[in-house]
């Protein structure tokens, strides 16, 4: 009796926060298999790859994409690890129903001598998660610090897929500060709301950057909230 309970509130979580599981629509888990797929097949012959989801905006759909992404590689057995470095507007924690501290600014910050990395292991999907963390007073600072470098090399040692969430790319520099160590980038765009010239920037910014473009989510959000589950829809375009 209990278990059904926590079961249907499972369920109701897992769609509002836009979860990918196999209660999703088919759109959303087909289109996460051909992202999954174009995304293994971007980087061929590397072992561990570093992915990171970038926009040109807040609110394009970076961090659900980051998330179900990970999820999806999971589901195939890759071990995978979630990297939050949205330090001023973490989502990444609260989306799978943890905690956002401690984590990477914690880490990285190391004020109280904070030397364990704050990897926690998110069961019900089988990701690890390095949640943001304490909100710092300034988080470029410790993106382009020596150790955040190092933080991801080390974890490529570890992981088969590390994903990585960012802050918009016209708003912040953050994503492209790291572009000797993320090995391809996926740009997410919002049907109806990105426009040509913030994408031209956000490219323009990447390449600038020498960052490995590997292509675009095509993001797609109804009108209506009531009618998100049924009617969300994900399509992936490899441009190059
Ligand atoms: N395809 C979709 N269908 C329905 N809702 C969506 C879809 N994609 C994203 N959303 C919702 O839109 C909101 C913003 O999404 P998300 O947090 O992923 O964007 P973001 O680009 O990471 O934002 P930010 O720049 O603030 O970090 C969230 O409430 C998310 O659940
Ligand atoms: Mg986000």
């Amino acid at each position: 009796m209990f278990g059904k309970k926590k079961e249907k509130t499972n369920k109701v979580f897992n769609a509002q926060k836009m979860l990918l599981t196999s209660d999703s629509s088919f759109t959303m888990q087909e289109s996460f298999k051909t992202l999954r797929t174009n995304v293994t097949f971007s980087l061929p012959g590397k072992k561990n790859r570093c992915i990171g989801i970038v926009s040109a905006n807040r609110g394009e759909g970076k961090s659900t994409v980051a998330v179900n992404l990970a999820i999806s590689l999971a589901q195939i057995d890759k071990k995978v690890c979630i990297v939050d470095c949205d330090m001023r507007i973490p989502t990444v924690a609260a989306k799978l129903g943890m905690e956002n501290r401690p984590g990477l600014s914690d880490y990285l910050a190391d004020e109280e001598g904070y030397k364990r990395l704050p990897v926690v292991k998110n069961n019900d999907f089988n990701i690890d998660v390095i949640p943001a963390g304490t909100i710092p007073p300034d988080p470029t600072k410790l993106i382009e610090s020596p150790q955040m470098e190092e933080l991801l090399t080390a974890l490529k040692n570890v992981y088969d897929f590390i994903v990585v969430d960012f802050p918009p790319v016209t708003v912040v520099s953050d994503s492209a500060m790291l572009s000797s160590v993320i090995d391809g980038y996926l740009i997410v765009t919002l049907h109806g709301s990105t426009e040509t010239s913030q994408m031209d920037e956000t490219i323009r910014q990447l390449n600038f950057a020498n960052a490995n473009v590997l292509g675009f989510v095509y993001n797609s959000k109804p009108a209506s909230r009531k009618s998100y589950k049924k009617n969300s829809k994900y399509y992936y375009y490899e441009y190059r």
